[in-house]
Parts: structure tokens; C-alpha cells; sequence
């Protein structure tokens, strides 16, 4: 594939990464990490999306589903709990792989449920920030 056009969606607390808990999330910004990484993909054009808000995350994925490539969606705490999210994933053409920084699976059992996972195209977690890496990678090589 040359010029794959994807979007990073990131959700709640996750603008905090690299101050926030970095014993789980680790001491580097997203920014930082965006990079340096997307330097190894020069055929990859990426746009950056963080929100706070389950709604915000929501018009992102509509603006942005029927044109993208792909979506590489990290939704945070809202993984968890957000039905409204599962439908704006089914609701576009776009692939969208569910992201997690930690291995939700080996943390508290509400992390072990996720709303979105089943309209997802695949699920990437436990690999630190490289999850969003290897995601990339999974886009490109469809
Ligand atoms: C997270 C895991 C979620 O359970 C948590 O609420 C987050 C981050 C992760 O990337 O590991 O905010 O999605």
C-alpha cells in the first residue's frame, strides 16, 4: 500500500501520557513517541486525535471513517464501558484496531471487558507504546 492515510484516536487521560502513572503507561509523551516511530513509515500519513470526551471521540471517528485508511483507536476507560462508541466504529467503512498500552487482561477485571472490541477489526494490547506500532503495521499489511 503507498500513502496510507490513518487516524490515532486517543481518549480519556491519555493526553497525561508519560506524567501519568508511568510505572503502567511509561515516561514518554505521545507526541514524542509519534515521532520518532512514524519516521520508519515516510508511505504513512498520520492524524493525530485526543479527546477527553466520549462525544468528541465519537465526531472524530465520523469525520474521519468514511476517509481514512484506518483508524487506530486507543478509547481509554471508555473501552470499557461505551456502547455509543462500539456503534460509531460499526457505523464506518474504516478498519479500526482497538489499542491498549497496558495488557488490560492481567490488570482489574473491569478492564477485562470491552465494548468495542467485537466491532473492531482486531484487538492490540500489553506492548507499551509500541501497541500503536504494531497496529500500523497491521493496517499496512492487510
Ligand atoms: C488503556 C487501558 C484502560 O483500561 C485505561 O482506562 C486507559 C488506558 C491502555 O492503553 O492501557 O486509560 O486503554
Amino acid at each position: 500500500m503507498d500513502n496510507v492515510n490513518l487516524l490515532i484516536v486517543n481518549g480519556p487521560n491519555l493526553n497525561l501520557l508519560g506524567k501519568r502513572e508511568p510505572s503502567i503507561y511509561g515516561d514518554q509523551s505521545i507526541e514524542e513517541y509519534l515521532e520518532n516511530m512514524l519516521q520508519q513509515y515516510p508511505e504513512v500519513n498520520v492524524t493525530y486525535f485526543q479527546s477527553n470526551s466520549e462525544g468528541a471521540l465519537i465526531d472524530k471517528i465520523h469525520e474521519c471513517g468514511f476517509d481514512v485508511d484506518g483508524i487506530i483507536l486507543n478509547a481509554g476507560a471508555y473501552t470499557h464501558t461505551s456502547i455509543a462508541l462500539h456503534d460509531a466504529i460499526r457505523a464506518v467503512p474504516a478498519p479500526v484496531v482497538e489499542v491498549h498500552i497496558s495488557n488490560v487482561h492481567a490488570r482489574e477485571s473491569f478492564r477485562h471487558v470491552s465494548m468495542i472490541s467485537a466491532a473492531c477489526k482486531g484487538v492490540i494490547c500489553g506492548f507499551g507504546l509500541n501497541s500503536y506500532r504494531l497496529a500500523i503495521e497491521a493496517l499496512i499489511n492487510r
